[in-house]
């Protein structure tokens, strides 16, 4: 029989009260918000992507200018791994409570865990790696993608049908700036939010990094949810040292009526 973890978790009584109270969320979200899905994190000194690979040779623009079959690769087997994972209880429990209030998601990750745990309103500010689009002429690269059975050191990435470039993955690379709308609402969400929860992210990688600043800056009440001390524990209202898939189902049900 399964357990219900989040039976274990006792949810902070000021959490909670701030949680119900609050009209307008945002949940910025990061890796660590997937990682009970079962997709790694990228700075986890174990078994952090930036621990086995390096961004320079495969995560940025030069990479691709230089080597585009390897870089493709790569994306091919992160893709691959996110098609067969499934949202966790903490994205279900943001969907819940997407359901009783005017709660947006504004992540760096580039799975669509939270949509397919029925978030509406999901801002990717790092991009989302299933938009695959032309390197060239940016037209949407619509087609099925091949993904090889075992994954390979390098394969040569589809062809644009619109001018012929080669078809990247819709993320967005070291060295490259942010998608302009994703970003601009992303200020506009954090800006106009009563209640900020940041979840599992170090807070390293600028600017996404600079919006739990931003939010306090415009007088929301900013939470961090995350098992370790961050780049932004300083600057938050409340930490929560929990993991995402305990600590949000446990929060939304503490306020939120079952059902
Ligand atoms: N629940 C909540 N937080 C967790 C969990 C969990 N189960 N497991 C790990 N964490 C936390 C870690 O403690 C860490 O603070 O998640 C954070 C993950 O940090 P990073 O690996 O640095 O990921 P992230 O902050 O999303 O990286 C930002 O860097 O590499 C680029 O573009 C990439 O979007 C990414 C950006």
């Amino acid at each position: 029989m399964e357990q219900d973890d989040t039976a274990r978790v006792t949810v902070p009584k000021a959490l909670t009260e701030i949680a119900a109270r609050s009209p307008r969320v945002v949940v910025l979200t990061g890796a660590g918000m997937s990682a009970e899905s079962g997709l790694a994190t990228f700075r986890d000194p174990h078994a952090g992507l930036w621990e086995r690979f390096s961004p320079q040779a495969l995560a940025s623009a030069s990479a691709w200018e230089d080597d585009p079959e390897l870089v493709w690769a790569w994306y091919l087997w992160r893709f691959e791994r996110i098609e067969h994972v499934a949202p966790n209880a903490g994205h279900v429990a943001i969907a819940r409570w997407g359901r009783g209030a005017d709660v947006s998601v504004v992540t760096q990750n580039v799975d669509d865990l939270h949509e397919r745990a029925g978030s509406a309103d999901v801002v990717h500010v790092h991009g989302a790696i299933a938009s695959f689009r032309c390197s060239v002429c940016e037209a949407p690269y619509a087609e099925p993608i091949d993904v090889p059975d075992e994954p390979v050191e390098r394969l040569p990435p589809p062809v644009c049908r619109v001018c012929g470039g080669l078809v990247r993955p819709g993320v967005v690379w070291f060295g490259e700036v942010l998608p302009v709308d994703a970003w601009t609402r992303a200020v506009a969400l954090v800006s106009e939010a009563d209640l900020v929860v940041v979840v599992g992210t170090s807070g390293i990688v600028y600017p996404a990094a600079g919006l739990p600043a931003i939010a306090r800056s415009e007088g929301a009440v900013v939470i961090e949810i995350n098992p370790d001390r961050t780049d932004v524990s300083d600057m938050v209202h409340h930490t929560w040292h929990e993991t995402a898939a305990r600590a949000l189902p446990a929060l939304v049900g503490s306020f939120l009526p079952a059902g």
